[in-house]
């Protein structure tokens, strides 16, 4: 399913980008795949899912690091 229209990403992209390529934080998503590097819109979705894929990495542990960073992806993911 198209996640970022203004980029054609869809939600496959995200998975491997987090999967294959380590990405963590939704500016890491934008700088890989460009998500929410234009209007916008697809910010909360595309956190949605990088949230839920980290999740289900088998050695991803919530740290109290990782909040701040999900969530400043979460709030401000048009003008990071
Ligand atoms: S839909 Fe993703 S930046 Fe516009």
């Amino acid at each position: 399913m198209y996640v970022c229209l203004c980029y054609g990403v869809t939600d496959t992209h995200i998975r491997e980008a987090v999967t294959a390529q380590g990405v963590c934080s939704m500016r890491q998503l934008r700088q890989t795949l460009g998500v929410a590097g234009q209007c916008g819109q697809c910010g909360k979705h595309a956190h949605c899912i990088l949230k839920e894929c980290l999740q289900e990495l088998p050695d991803y542990k919530h740290t109290a690091r990782d909040l701040p960073v999900l969530q400043r992806g979460l709030i401000s993911e048009a003008t990071l």
